[in-house]
């Protein structure tokens, strides 16, 4: 009974997928998918049906039917970036609790990585996993493991045991914690679940080794961007409940957080630019201008400009867009509204002030270096996500989370 999770072949799915790559999926294998897509489908709907008359209710679409919509994506023209990079299958909800939410944007952080480490580290062997065509060099792989461990460092010595990283070690010299022992540490603890979801996680366009990588530091940066819109979302709200000292603390923390996963993109650096010229081919209309994590944060910061909202930045995100036009409340624009109110001490908003312009600066550093990967990947190539490219990339270095108020019209797309 294909249609039940626990009988369905995950392992042999993806196994083929990732050997021929998502775009090459036949089409007889396409509507026999379908099909068990229907029949979970059918069975959903009746259990939606029984819990109405009284029996237990569900949570949405159960795994097998997130992970087949994203199996079949392309199949029913559908296919964009939350697909591409399977987030339905690995963000939840960030808990509310802000040390819960930063725990688990760690947790799965540390998974995500800790595969990618696992995936490259395989690569040198003589049954590397798929995909496989155009494997690195050793040296390249020892690279990429270096440049993982930074990112870890910080999130392992959060959310792991004591001892599993040696803390005076990294406070010394950042990223040589040793990469196949910490990843191989983290990957045995994780829960039956949680593996199912890394590995379903992982759907390749096509077949170049790279684009793994690409994938998991999409998802990395996901999970950061979940965890920051919540963490701000907070921040407004203690704001609003006059505990002011609580928001600044929690707009440093997203500074913080922002700021060690930068080296993300050294690491998504060491992708090879043919390869992803290549493969990049058949990911048309998937671009990162649809991730909603990255939207939500930023207009969580302030409102953005009505020429900003009317741009592809936000109407490739409809569903943030309309919170943000319905009125959601922001960090600026709360925190403006609690000086007009003579609710906010001079310690307090320098607090505030301090948190948003480390955030501030952090952001810049993020945009300028995704502007110079940009460039060093597609150089004059149009976008997946349909602008120009690098020249949409350059017009947005000059906007700002917290804008000054005069510069606030003048904001370009
Ligand atoms: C090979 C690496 C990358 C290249 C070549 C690249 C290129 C681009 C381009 C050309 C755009 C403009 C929209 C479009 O037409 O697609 C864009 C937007 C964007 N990218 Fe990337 N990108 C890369 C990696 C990343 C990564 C790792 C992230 C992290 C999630 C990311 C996040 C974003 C975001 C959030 C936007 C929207 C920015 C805005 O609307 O202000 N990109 N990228």
């Amino acid at each position: 009974m294909l249609g039940r999770s626990a009988d369905f072949p995950y392992a042999l799915v993806l196994g083929h997928l990732r050997s021929v790559g998502k775009h090459f999926l036949d089409a007889e294998l396409l509507r026999l998918l379908d099909e068990i897509r229907s029949s979970v489908a059918e069975s959903e709907s009746e259990s939606v049906a029984e819990s109405e008359s009284g029996a237990e209710g569900r949570d949405g679409p159960s795994f097998l039917h997130r992970f087949l919509d994203v199996v079949l994506d392309k199949h029913d023209d559908r296919y964009d970036y939350p697909s591409y990079t399977a987030l339905s299958l690995l963000t939840r909800p960030a808990p509310a609790d802000r040390h819960e939410a930063l725990r688990s944007r760690d947790e799965v952080l540390l998974l995500l990585l800790a595969d990618l480490v696992r995936f490259e580290e395989r690569a040198s062997t003589d049954t590397p996993d798929a995909p496989h065509d155009m494997p690195p060099s050793p040296e390249l792989i020892a690279k990429r493991t270096r440049l993982a461990v930074r990112v870890m460092e910080p999130a392992a010595l959060r959310a792991l045991p004591a001892g599993v990283v040696d803390a005076a070690a990294v406070a010394a010299v950042p990223g040589r914690t040793p990469g196949g022992p910490l990843a191989a540490e983290i990957l045995r603890t994780a829960a039956p679940e949680q593996s199912l979801a890394l590995s379903a996680s992982v759907q390749p366009v096509y077949v170049l080794h790279d684009e793994y990588l690409f994938l998991r530091t999409l998802q990395s940066f996901e999970t950061t961007f979940t965890f920051m819109s919540s963490a701000l979302a907070t921040a407004v709200r203690r704001l609003d409940d006059d505990r002011p000292q609580e928001s600044a603390e929690l707009v440093g923390t997203v500074a913080d957080v922002l700021k060690e996963s930068l080296p993300l993109f050294s690491l998504l650096a060491t992708m090879r630019p043919e390869a992803f010229q290549t493969f990049r081919t058949f990911t048309e209309g998937a671009s990162a201008i649809q991730s909603a994590g990255y939207k939500t944060f930023e207009s969580l910061c302030s409102t953005p400009s009505l020429a900003r909202l009317a741009s592809s930045a936000y109407t490739s995100v409809p569903l943030v867009r309309e919170r943000v036009v319905n009125g959601q409340a922001t960090v600026q624009g709360t925190w403006h509204a609690l000086i007009a109110e003579h609710r906010l001490d001079p310690a307090d908003d320098a607090a505030l002030r301090a948190a948003a312009d480390r955030l501030e600066s952090v952001h810049q550093r993020w945009k300028q270096t995704h502007y110079r990967l940009a460039v060093r990947m597609i150089g004059e190539r149009s976008g997946t996500g349909y602008t120009q490219g690098v020249p949409y990339l350059a017009a947005v270095l000059d906007n700002r989370l917290f804008p000054a108020p005069d510069r606030h019209g003048a904001l370009v797309g």
